[in-house]
């Protein structure tokens, strides 16, 4: 099921998190700071225990997403990415990607995400792709 954060998932989100993104993790601190900013928004896929988790802005900003790797490619991310788009009233989303990190890429890619930029440095010693995807309008 998905279910907004509580901060009592913290430290399965911060394993999940090491071994997403080693190179720039967040920290707790980082946490709480976006718990306390998009409570409603900073949602987690939990079956036994946190499996990955979503947070983003409802104007259509993905801030991060990550899958336990052992539970990648079983839909997981996919259906986080449909309850962000189900709940942002934008019309478009948008979410920044490491260029090195073509699986992301092509996950976006799937779900109907094209690339539109390169951000020179976005990630201090690396560029990130600037991925949208337009929709219709909702509001
Ligand atoms: C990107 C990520 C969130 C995808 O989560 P996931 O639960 O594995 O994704 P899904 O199972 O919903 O994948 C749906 C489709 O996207 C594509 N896809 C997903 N990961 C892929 C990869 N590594 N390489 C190529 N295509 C991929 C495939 O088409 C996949 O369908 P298939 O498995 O039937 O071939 C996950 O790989 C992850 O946590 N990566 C590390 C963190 C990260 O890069 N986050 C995104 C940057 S913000």
């Amino acid at each position: 099921m998905i279910r907004r954060f509580e901060p009592t998932d913290l430290n399965e989100i911060l394993q999940i998190e090491a071994q997403a993104f080693p190179k720039s993790s967040y920290t707790a601190e980082m946490f709480f700071d976006f718990y306390r900013c998009f409570s409603e928004t900073f949602l987690v896929f939990e079956e036994d225990r946190v499996l990955g988790y979503i947070i983003f802005e409802p104007s259509g900003h993905v801030i991060s997403l990550a899958v336990d790797p052992p539970h990648r490619r079983k839909g997981i991310g996919t259906h986080l990415m449909q309850v962000c788009e189900a709940h942002c009233k934008g019309d478009t989303l948008f979410v920044e990607v490491r260029i090195g990190n073509v699986g992301a890429q092509k996950f976006y890619e799937r779900l109907g995400f094209h690339l539109k930029s390169k951000i020179r440095l976005y990630y201090r010693t690396e560029d990130a792709y600037l991925m949208e995807k337009k929709g219709p309008r909702r509001d």
